[in-house]
């Protein structure tokens, strides 16, 4: 969970990578370090903190290299520190290498080359890359061009677990050597300059055309060419994709933090995502997938499979994937659902949720379920991304670059688009009502109108995050559809704010939790299901009696029920209700986050992109 930049080309090479690891930030930012090639070597400057620290290292500014690696660091193994932030360099100065991922088998790796004489000096699973790189390089006898391609290959062939990495050597001062597995990796090119990256934002700003890795893939970037090989070293071809993201998209426009940022793009986000797939009287349509009546009508399970925010966007569209195809649906988290031998076969279809599309978890249990012969579903936000190369089909959520750690508008479009999905398989099985669909339809193309309503009427939210943010408990209570939103607003608060915080199904509370109520505490309520909101106003009655403070999120008529703050939203079908009633909540979690000056963007101890299981 680091991330790793390279350039290659005519420019000075540390303000671009500088640059780009200032984007890469949320994938890590315990320490940070630079390499290039200098007249007398491989430079490299590291140290804890952030990446802007890297501009008042000693020698910084006197780097001149044209070629370059770079790297934010997430700690994995051994704590932050100066001698463990990457580059590493092999013993000889010879090699510098900046990787993302585990190395599992670093212990023996490390003992193999202590017995060969190799010292090392951190205590990180990393440093052994550049060591067996050297290792290789100097027993190998044949000195022609391909002799340090080689080694970095042989050095990858020991490593079990996951890399992305970058290489440079003093020896060959035109050239770096990249290579993938189960890491995220990109090239960015142009005619005279290449930048590689662990995702396509931090480079957008420089060109539209990538190279996207695949695993075990080994590359050799010059400045104005870029060479691929498989694992045995014959040469492959690959194709540019062109990405037509827009790169202000990665920027922060204005908003104080990319998270503002993308909660108010949320109206453009739903749009993007809902696309040409509904079209007013004509059924939904999804280009890349294509599940016949015949095969719809054979599976008796879908299992919908993700993490953290991702999963709870599975859980809010159970519903209507149930009640639109009559078929059982199960929601698991990725870590679990791997390890558990879930029962899978050829008649369950599996559909997996991430927005990186690099989640190690998600992958892994999208690979058992291929495995097992079940046919799986990718929903992803970052085209290429791993999950979507190992899927049968992908859907992409077309949100757009989401940078904040916290996940806000890939929420929102995962919950749209498997609804949309629902609707899609009830119209091939005609397992629904065509009137009811038909209805539904019409109001998710009004849902970005809707959520920008909601995004003009926060006065509550930030007057309400303003008066609580000193609290150290808060609980988030729902029914049905509404309990999904509360999972995924306490997520949101504690990520975020360090507040603890839970979500319960309101009728729960009596069981145990409501233990925990006390005098001035606060709990939210989300109150959008008709079918239930009376249910629940039950529930936050009982809460109300002993002593909680109340803040309801609301498209139903609820004043006038003793509670203390009430939020209106805009009324929609209940399927889609978590579209517009998660909005208030992420904002409320921004803004207390805000009152006790945090870090909204990269809260401590987390990483936007979970690489490692
Ligand atoms: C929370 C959050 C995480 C991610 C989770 C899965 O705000 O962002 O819980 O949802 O790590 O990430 P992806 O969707 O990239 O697989």
């Amino acid at each position: 969970m680091c991330g790793i930049v390279g350039y290659i080309g005519t420019k000075k090479a540390s303000p671009i990578l500088i640059n780009g690891l200032l984007k890469l930030e949320y994938r890590g930012y315990d320490s940070a370090g630079i390499s290039t090639i200098e007249k007398y070597g491989v430079s490299n400057l590291k140290n804890k903190g952030r990446v802007a620290n890297l501009y008042d290292l000693e020698g910084i500014n006197d780097l001149e290299g044209t070629v370059g690696i770079a790297h934010t660091r997430w700690a994995t193994h051994g704590k932050p520190s100066k001698e463990n932030s990457h580059p590493h360099l092999d013993n000889s100065n010879t090699f510098a290498v900046v990787h993302n991922g585990i190395i599992e088998n670093y212990s023996d790796l490390r003992k193999f080359l202590s017995d060969n004489g190799y010292i090392f000096l951190s205590q990180t699973d990393t440093e052994v890359i550049p060591n067996l790189i050297h290792y290789y390089f100097s027993k190998d006898t044949n000195n022609d061009n391909k002799k340090f391609l080689r080694a970095v290959n042989s050095a990858c062939k020991d490593l079990k677990g996951s890399f992305a990495i970058e290489v440079i050597s003093k020896l060959y001062p035109d050239v770096m050597i990249v290579a993938r597995k189960d890491s995220p990796l990109v090239i960015g090119t142009t005619e005279t300059e290449n930048y590689i990256s662990s995702d396509i934002p931090a480079i957008l700003s420089f060109t539209k055309n990538f190279y996207l890795l695949n695993d075990n893939e080994f590359v050799e970037v010059y400045k104005d060419k870029v060479v691929f090989y498989d694992n045995d070293l014959s040469i492959i071809n690959k194709p540019i994709k062109n990405i037509d993201w827009d790169a202000s998209a990665a920027e922060k426009d204005g908003y104080e933090d990319f998270m503002l940022k993308e909660i108010y793009e949320q109206p453009n986000t739903v749009r993007e995502t809902i696309g040409s797939r509904i079209k007013k009287g004509e059924k939904c349509a999804f280009d890349d997938l294509e599940l016949s009546k015949e095969y719809l009508s054979s599976i008796n399970k879908i299992y919908i499979v993700a993490c953290g925010t991702a999963m709870h966007a599975g859980l809010a569209s159970k519903k209507t994937f149930e009640e639109l195809t009559n078929i059982p649906v199960e929601v698991d988290i990725a870590s679990e659902f791997r390890y558990r031998n879930p029962l899978i076969n050829s008649k369950t279809l599996v559909i997996f949720i991430s927005q990186s599309g690099e989640t190690a978890d998600t992958i892994a249990a999208l690979k058992l379920s291929r495995s097992k012969g079940a046919k799986t579903i990718a929903v992803s936000n970052v085209i290429g991304s791993s999950i979507t190369r190992e899927a049968d089909y992908t859907i992409y959520t077309h949100a757009g670059p989401e940078i904040a750690v916290a996940s806000t508008k890939a929420y929102t479009s995962q919950v749209v688009l498997l609804d949309i999905l629902a609707i899609h398989f009830a119209e091939i099985l005609g397992s629904y009502d065509t009137k009811l669909l038909e209805n539904l339809k019409n109001d998710i193309l009004e849902l970005p109108t809707k959520i920008d309503k909601v995004l003009e009427n926060i006065d509550i939210v930030k007057d309400l995050a303003n008066k609580v943010y000193t609290e150290k408990d808060m609980y988030f209570l729902g029914r049905g559809i509404d309990y999904t939103v509360a999972l995924e607003a306490s997520l949101k608060l504690k990520e975020i704010s360090y507040i603890h915080s839970d979500a319960y199904a309101a009728g729960e509370l009596k069981h145990g939790p409501i233990a925990l109520i006390e005098n001035g505490v606060t709990v939210i309520g989300i109150l959008t299901d008709k079918n239930l909101v009376e249910k629940s106003i039950s529930n936050i009655q009982e809460v109300i009696t002993r002593g909680a403070k109340t803040f309801i999120i609301s498209n139903q008529d609820v004043n006038n029920k003793n509670f203390d703050y009430v939020l209106n939203i805009p009324d929609t079908n209940a399927f889609i209700s978590p579209i517009l009633s998660i909005i208030p909540l992420q904002l409320f979690a921004y803004y207390i986050s805000k009152n006790k000056g945090l870090d909204v963007d990269k809260p401590r101890n987390l990483a936007k992109s979970v690489t490692v299981e």
